[in-house]
C-alpha cells in the first residue's frame, strides 16, 4: 500500500496557500486542515461572547472557555469541499468576514490558544494522509512531516490577487490600502513571540510570484512522487 503522509504548507498570507494545500489534498484523497481557520473560529467565538472589545481583550475570560470550542472541518458534497464548524455550526463564510480578519492575529498570539489549537490540529491528524496549511506546521504542529512547503510571492503579486479577488466579489478597496494591509501582516507574523512564521530547516521554497495552479500542482506530484519512492 502507498505510503500516506503528512504535507506541510506554511507562508505569508494571500499566497494562495489554501488553494493549493486543498488540491493537493483532492488529488492524493487525503484530508485538508485550513489551520488559519480555526484561528478565525476560535475568534469568532471570542467575538460573540465579547472577549474582545475597544477597550482591549480579556484575555482570562478566553482561556477559561477554550475548553467549550469544538472546532470540526465537515465535508460538504454539494461544493466538494470542507467547511468549518464551530460547536455544529457551519462558519465558514462568517469567519472570511472583514471583522474576524481584523481581529483573528490578536487572538493567535495568546499561548494557550495555540496550545489548544496545536492539540487539536496533532488529533485531528492521528490517522495519516492530511495537507494542513498555516503558519507554524512545519516547525511546530508537526516537526517531522514527510513534505514541508514554504510560500512566498512578491507583496505587489499578492496584492494584485488580493484585489482581484475582493472585486470579483463586489467589494472595492484600494489597491495600496491591501498592500499596506499584507505587509503589516507579514510583520505581526514574523514578530510574534509565540511561534513566528519562519521557514523550517528542512522546507522547500515555493515562490509562486510567476506560476500558474496547474505548474504548482505538477511541482508538487513530482516531489511527492520522489519522497514515495525513496520511502
Ligand atoms: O491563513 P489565514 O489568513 O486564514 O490565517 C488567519 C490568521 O491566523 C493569521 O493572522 C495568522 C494566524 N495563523 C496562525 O497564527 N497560525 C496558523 N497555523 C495559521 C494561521
Amino acid at each position: 500500500m502507498e505510503k500516506r503522509l503528512i504535507i506541510a504548507i506554511d507562508g505569508y498570507s494571500s499566497c494562495g496557500k489554501s488553494t493549493f494545500a486543498r488540491l493537493i489534498a483532492k488529488e492524493l484523497r487525503y484530508i485538508f486542515i485550513d489551520s488559519g481557520a480555526m484561528y478565525r473560529a476560535v475568534t469568532l467565538f471570542c467575538m460573540r461572547r465579547k472577549f474582545i472589545t475597544i477597550n482591549g481583550l480579556n484575555t482570562m475570560g478566553i482561556i477559561s472557555e477554550l475548553k467549550d470550542i469544538h472546532i470540526d472541518f465537515v465535508f460538504n458534497p454539494e461544493i466538494n469541499e470542507y467547511e468549518t464548524f464551530l460547536n455544529s455550526e457551519n462558519v465558514e463564510k462568517e469567519i472570511r468576514s472583514m471583522d474576524v480578519t481584523a481581529q483573528v492575529s490578536r487572538i493567535s498570539q495568546i499561548p494557550e490558544v495555540r496550545a489548544s489549537m496545536v492539540e487539536m490540529q496533532r488529533q485531528i491528524s492521528v490517522s495519516k494522509g492530511i495537507v494542513m496549511d498555516g503558519r507554524d506546521i512545519g516547525t511546530v504542529v508537526f516537526p517531522d512531516a514527510d513534505i514541508k512547503i514554504f510560500m512566498t510571492a512578491s507583496v505587489d503579486i499578492r496584492a494584485k490577487r488580493r484585489h482581484n479577488e475582493l472585486k470579483n466579489k463586489g467589494i472595492n478597496i484600494d489597491f495600496e490600502e491591501i498592500k499596506r494591509t499584507i505587509i503589516a501582516r507579514d510583520i505581526a507574523d514574523e514578530n510574534r513571540d509565540i511561534s513566528p512564521l519562519r521557514r523550517a530547516d528542512d522546507a522547500i521554497v515555493l515562490d509562486n510570484s510567476r506560476m500558474t495552479v496547474e505548474e504548482q500542482m505538477l511541482w508538487i506530484k513530482e516531489i511527492i512522487d520522489k519522497k514515495r519512492n525513496d520511502s
